[in-house]
């Protein structure tokens, strides 16, 4: 055509976010462009998943200040923003780690997040990959200022495979999402608004979709997990490892998670901010066979141990490669022995045993009841 017209490639928005200045296309959020600096700069997100259309803007975890609007309009936000849902200026100035009033703000999130959320860690599977669990020891208060009932559920089986727990969520959305999106008939929601908010099947259908078992993937929290491995073992006593088998339905590349040769687990593969992994661009999302049925390592093709790149537990575990430090604490700690380090009885009352003497572990009968009245 002769007058067709040449479109130039939008040139890239400069934005500095906690003093580091990145390059991105126009349109992207100030969570993306944190992503691509990495690290503790990058803020936690808790709704917002980047292979699901239309996530971000529930949670508040992910909020930030904006210190410089762009080079045109350099005035501050006054409020702080969802970073997830808002997109980055030419010439912004962004602080996350490095701004006060963000910190206290997620502490005050994370705060709200647990008004309603039960102490359920000690026994729930999403213990050692929760990111609420995550978020409350890096932001949360020891206590609770909360004193009214919290919220509870008539209990609820949406089938075979998910187990829901109603009262651990809190209302990200995502799993509504990878109904819609990657299964072909969504037959749950959020139902009800406010604090009556909850996730329920409609008419208590059963979720047996073929790539319904994505919503236990996607689920931050420990609402939506497997009813195949429920309490079969605490995750960071389990040994994941890559594997992948020819699938007709899916990508077929997961991670099994191992306990000896048993697999007691299957998950699909998490990149560095907890989401599934893509493969040329696509999400690797995974279908229930591979999920639910294939759960003996004959089944699949073992590549090698995972790589947890999150701070999460498992990733201290024996299993993954682990380095020990080459230099003792002794060097570290310019000469001092650990002894001098550790050694607490000289300055505390409480334990008045030698516990380094005693042949095995301390039990209750080690230690001698106080008299009665002291
Ligand atoms: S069940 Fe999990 S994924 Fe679904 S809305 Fe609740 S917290 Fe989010
Ligand atoms: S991740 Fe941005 S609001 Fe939830």
């Amino acid at each position: 055509m002769a007058d067709e017209v040449k479109k130039e490639a939008p040139a890239n928005f400069k934005v500095t976010i906690d003093n580091i200045t990145v390059e991105v296309a126009p349109g992207t959020s100030i969570l993306t462009a944190a992503r691509q600096i990495g690290g503790d700069v990058t803020p936690p997100a808790m709704c917002f998943y980047s292979k699901l259309k239309g996530s971000g803007g529930k949670c508040r975890t992910c909020l930030v200040e904006v210190a410089a609007g762009s080079t045109a309009d350099p005035r501050p936000m006054p409020k702080l923003v969802a970073s997830c849902r808002t997109n980055v200026m030419d010439g912004m100035i962004v602080k996350n780690i490095t701004s006060e009033r963000v910190q206290e703000a997620r502490a005050g999130v994370v705060e709200f997040l647990l008004i309603n959320h039960p102490l359920d860690c000690p026994i729930c599977d999403q213990a050692g990959e929760c990111h609420l669990q995550d978020l409350s020891y890096e932001h949360g208060k020891e206590g609770t200022r909360y004193e009214f009932k919290r919220r509870t559920f008539e209990k609820e089986d949406i089938g075979p495979y998910i187990q829901l727990h109603m009262t651990r969520c809190i209302l990200c959305y995502r799993c509504t999402y990878v109904a819609d999106q990657i299964t072909d008939n969504r037959v749950h929601g959020i139902l009800d608004r406010g604090d009556h908010a909850e996730i329920s099947t409609y008419i208590s259908k059963a979720i047996d979709n073929d790539f319904s078992g994505n919503m236990i993937d996607v689920c931050p929290v420990g609402a939506l997990t497997d009813k195949t491995f429920r309490f079969k073992n605490r995750v960071w006593f389990t040994k994941p490892v890559d594997a992948h088998r020819d699938c007709d339905k899916c990508c077929g590349k997961v991670t099994l998670w191992q306990r000896g040769d048993d697999v007691l687990r299957v998950t699909s593969r998490k990149d560095e901010w907890g989401e599934v992994q893509s493969y040329d661009s696509k999400p690797g999302w995974i279908c229930n066979t591979c999920r639910f049925d294939k759960k003996h390592a004959k089944d699949w093709v073992i590549e090698g141990p995972t790589t947890i790149n999150r701070h999460s537990v498992i990733s201290q575990g024996h299993y993954l490669g682990l380095q020990k430090p080459k230099e003792t604490i002794a060097e570290v700690m310019g000469g001092r022995e650990p002894k001098l380090l550790m050694d607490i009885h000289g300055i505390s009352d409480v334990n008045k045993v030698e516990l380094s003497e005693l042949p095995g572990p301390a039990t209750s009968k080690t230690f001698t009841p106080a008299p009665k009245g002291e």
